[in-house]
């Protein structure tokens, strides 16, 4: 979609749709919401039955006059980015329905926010709602078409282009990880993943090494082959790099499960529970659009991805419940249940990641536990670290983006409950209690001393219905938090 900005000059057409936003106490302020310029529109509707709901809007096709499309905002005290966000996407039903291609967009302004703020806001609302998973709908009646134009009417048409690029890349980013991880498990797996990753070292900037079998072997990666080991297609290890700032030493390093498929292994999922667990390579897929919008928005920092990338299977090779594998960094793990397999793959992910690549920063993301989903819903993710900063870095940027996350704690009392009898450690606990602590507890004793965060994303990634910007299936959450995220950190 592209996104537009034009200093207030309304030259829209008759042929047009101009979005007017209103805000529940609309009604009282007699038409002080409208902007002068289209007051002759508006004169020839009596706009004040529009209850101005957030979420709520209403086309009104006018002849030889440009159409109004209403947009409710909430209360009026009650307006945020978030909200903005939820309200500039809930006009795109409308829009679908009754095919409009374009939309001219009348800035709202609300008590506390700039206009840019208002702007990015809105565009990000109408960018993240613009999108379907329709590759597989074969019959014309079943595709909506999508927006294909915005413009939005500021007073600032220079500062605001720059913002309206930067929202395109990262919410054009955010699209494509939804792509992916929407994306069947036949099609989305550890080699073509791998091949998606590799294709972004054409950009400027952007390297990418790829681990195969041999090379996992090499490195003494146990935890990630025994996991790959009744996969279709073999396990792999993909680094991207991305330098934006060759001149500093320091760096970030994202780390993303990616799982693209999770059967359970031998402790097979039941029904209920296996259906969506194609999404189990989410944070694999936030970490490779993280990547691409960084080189696109030519961040002057420094990154790494690292995805291990395998598929969780049941076969006569499979990995067992009983079983001892050796991690990249030495400690043996005993498998108390191969469905606890996401931190595995990411222990040998760390491991190698502060080893090897000796970033200054290490975040990881995994759709990790179904306890992370019980305790904070489809709405927030998990955010653990040792690090108050990271800590603090994420949180923030959670904020400012609407991927909000919740920091629970990481006591050492937890490790008790990893003690295994033959091994160093067991992957899964003797209690089925605090399971998203538990596992960060596991990860966490595979780096050593590099400041880390993990962000559990099992409830955000994926949606059981549409809420707001966010539709039903995959989210593409990551890549916003990401992106803020950076440009915060100082690498
Ligand atoms: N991929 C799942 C976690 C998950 C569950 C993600 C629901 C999204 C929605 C993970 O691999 C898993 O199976 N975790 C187990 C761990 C348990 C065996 C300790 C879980 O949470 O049940
Ligand atoms: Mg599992
Ligand atoms: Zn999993």
């Amino acid at each position: 979609m592209k996104l537009t900005a034009r200093e207030a000059t309304f030259d829209f057409t008759g042929r047009d749709t101009v979005v007017l936003f209103l805000a529940e106490d609309f009604a009282h302020k007699k038409g002080a919401a409208v902007p002068d310029k289209i007051s002759h529109i508006t004169k020839k509707v009596n706009l004040e039955f529009f209850k101005g709901k957030s979420g709520e809007s209403l086309l009104l096709p006018l002849s030889d006059q440009p159409s109004l499309l209403l947009a409710g905002l909430g209360k009026a005290g009650e307006i945020s980015r978030e909200s903005l966000r939820n309200a500039a996407a809930g006009i795109i039903g409308v829009c679908r329905k009754k095919k409009i291609s374009g939309l001219h967009v009348l800035l709202p302004e609300p008590e506390g926010l700039v206009e840019k703020e208002v702007l990015s806001a809105l565009a990000e609302g109408i960018f993240l709602g613009n999108y379907g998973f329709d590759r597989y709908k074969t019959r014309a009646d079943e595709i909506d078409p999508r927006l294909k134009t915005a413009v939005f009417y500021v007073t600032d048409a220079v500062g605001s282009a720059g913002i309206l690029r930067e929202t395109a890349i990262v919410c054009s980013n955010t699209l494509l990880c939804r792509d992916l991880i929407n994306e069947t498990s036949e099609r989305a797996n550890p080699s073509s993943i791998a091949a998606e990753a590799k294709k972004l070292a054409k950009m400027k900037g952007v390297s990418c090494t790829i681990f195969g079998r041999r090379e996992l072997e090499k490195l003494g990666m146990g935890l990630l082959l025994a996991v790959g080991r009744a996969g279709h297609h073999p396990p792999q290890m993909a680094i991207l790099r991305y330098t934006g700032n060759p001149r500093s030493k320091k760096s970030l390093a994202i780390v993303g499960k990616g799982i693209t498929f999770d059967s359970g292994g031998l402790n097979l999922k039941p029904s209920g529970h296996i259906e969506d667990m194609r999404s189990d390579m989410a944070g694999a897929a936030a970490c490779i659009y993280t990547i691409k919008a960084a080189a696109e928005l030519g961040l002057r920092k420094n990154l790494y991805a690292v995805l291990p990338l395998c598929e969780n299977m049941v076969a006569g090779n499979s990995y067992r419940p009983g079983d001892v594998y050796r991690a990249f960094n030495g400690t043996t793990v005993e498998i108390g249940n191969t469905d606890a397999e996401g931190r595995l793959i990411l222990a040998d992910a760390l491991a190698y990641t502060e080893k090897k690549l000796k970033p200054d920063f290490i975040i990881d993301i995994a759709t990790l536990t179904g306890a992370c989903l019980v305790c904070f819903g489809e709405i927030i993710a998990g955010l653990l670290s040792p690090s108050d900063e990271l800590a603090e870095a994420v949180r923030s940027a959670g904020e400012a983006t609407g991927e909000r996350v919740w920091r629970l704690p990481l006591y050492k009392d937890y490790a008790e409950d990893l003690k295994s009898d033959i091994a160093d450690m067991s992957n899964v606990s003797s209690t089925r209690n605090a399971g998203t602590i538990i596992a960060a507890t596991f990860l966490k004793a595979f780096v050593e001393s590099t400041p880390w965060a993990h962000i559990d994303i099992a409830g955000t990634s994926w949606g059981s219905k549409e809420r707001g910007y966010r539709p039903k299936n995959a989210t593409g959450y990551g890549v916003r938090l990401f992106i803020e995220t950076i440009k915060t950190l100082t690498i």
